[in-house]
């Protein structure tokens, strides 16, 4: 058997996300039957110190060659890094992952790839001229759920499919009508690029996405755009609803996001409220259970069956149980596909991946920021701007 490809990681921030991600990327890829690549944890940074860095690798339960940084800058130097992981709020992707492309680092960036398509498509400029792999790391693309439904929908198993529509929203209102966030939380804070949109929006926009124009053949048609946005008090927008249409395929999708009601208002994973995701075709439909993000059960009915005569199909989420996790439950949230597509990618010297590449990327950019246009909502330059400054504070100055 050909040998395995290490996928040397370096990890840029300790927040929330870092840390799920680079727990299920520490799991042996056996336990998800995956053979021909594995990854390493090199190096972590937080901005705020060094010990930060050293409590997250500890909290990760990373190995003891680990090397901590209290400096982005450090780490996109570290010459043992292969690959950066950016998990800073997305105000601040544009310029971190820049800094980690200027360093000759590939690059996995968070969603919200940037705040604007114009910073998107600098970052792909520059991942080209360096030769460089870059992805948005929207996990969800890359779990087998995903997989099968593309290939469900581009072998006709429900027809000629005409609509999609998805929603993923969160129900955090008060009783005082305000959000149950502090100002400052990068969920509603205009310096954070915070927002629905952005945050989760992308959600909804990716499974419109990943049917209605990834699977599209040939040149592929972008839509139009039309959107209702209401804002928060923080300018911030809390209540999303974009409509996109191709006239030239006959098909629509819509895709909404809240901050104020849930998709499941029983709890994430319950499928009492009905399905998230709905993919309609001309023989039949394919619903997706939330959370959108996290999917692991999906549901085919076809057109003229039986009353009730539906297939329910389940994807559970592989678990390590020799990693340290909550309970005894092992470690497995579903974010070790996207790092297994980049370690391949990296192996294969590709540089972008076919499941979510720079266009699509860009494309759904611009659609966000037509969404932003029609709803009036500007964050501030400092990280609307598309000029990279190695300095920037976003990149926790030097
Ligand atoms: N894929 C997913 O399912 C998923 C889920 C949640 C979030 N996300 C995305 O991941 C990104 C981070 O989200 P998160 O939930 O991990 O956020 P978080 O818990 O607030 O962590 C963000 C980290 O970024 C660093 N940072 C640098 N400057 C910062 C600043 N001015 N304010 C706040 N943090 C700053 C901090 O780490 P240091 O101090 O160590 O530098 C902080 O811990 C966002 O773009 C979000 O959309 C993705």
């Amino acid at each position: 058997m050909a040998s395995k490809y290490t996928c040397r990681w370096g990890i840029l921030a300790t927040g929330g996300i870092a840390t799920t991600f680079t727990k299920d990327m520490l799991t042996n890829p056996a336990t998800r039957d995956v053979h021909d690549v594995h990854h390493v944890l090199a190096a972590a940074a937080s901005s705020s110190s060094k010990s930060r860095a050293e409590a997250f690798i500890k909290d990760v339960d990373g190995p003891s060659t680990a090397k901590a940084y209290g400096s982005y800058h450090e780490l996109v130097k570290d010459p043992d890094v292969d690959i950066i992981y950016v998990a800073t709020p997305h105000s601040h992707h544009f310029q971190n992952t820049m800094l980690a492309l200027e360093h000759g680092k590939h690059v996995l960036c968070e969603k919200a790839f940037t705040v604007n398509a114009e910073q998107a498509k600098k970052l792909v400029e520059t991942a080209r001229e360096k030769k460089l792999f870059l992805m948005e790391a929207v996990w969800t693309r890359y779990f087998p759920l995903s997989i099968k439904i593309r290939e469900l929908v581009k072998s006709g198993a429900i027809g000629k499919v005409h609509r999609v529509t998805a929603d993923l929203s969160i129900a955090t209102a008060n009783e005082d009508g305000g959000l149950n966030f502090p100002d400052s939380s990068r969920m509603v804070n205009m310096d954070l690029a915070g927002g629905a949109l952005l945050d989760l929006g992308i959600y909804s926009l990716t499974w419109v996405y990943q049917i209605l124009y990834h699977c599209q053949e040939g040149k592929r048609e972008r839509p139009t755009v039309l959107a209702a946005v209401q804002k928060y008090k923080t300018g911030a927008d809390e209540l999303t609803s974009v409509l996109l249409n191709w006239p030239g395929q006959n098909t629509q999708g819509f895709a909404s996001t809240s901050l104020r009601v849930a998709t499941q208002p029983d709890g994430e994973g319950s499928p009492a409220a009905g399905p998230a995701a709905r993919i309609q075709g001309t023989k039949g439909e394919i619903q997706v259970f939330g959370p959108i993000f996290r999917p692991q059960l999906y549901r085919v009915i076809k057109v003229g069956g039986k009353r009730g005569d539906v297939e329910d199909v389940h994807c559970p989420i592989p678990k390590d149980k020799e990693r340290k996790g909550k309970g005894d439950e092992g470690v497995g949230h579903g974010m070790f596909w996207e790092a297994d597509e980049a370690a391949r990618c990296l192996r294969d010297g590709k540089l972008e991946s076919d499941t979510l590449n720079w266009e699509e990327s860009i494309a759904i950019m611009e659609a966000m920021d037509e969404v932003r246009k029609q709803g009036g909502l500007v964050y501030p330059e400092l990280i609307e701007t598309a000029v990279y400054d190695e300095n920037s504070p976003l990149n926790g100055g030097q």
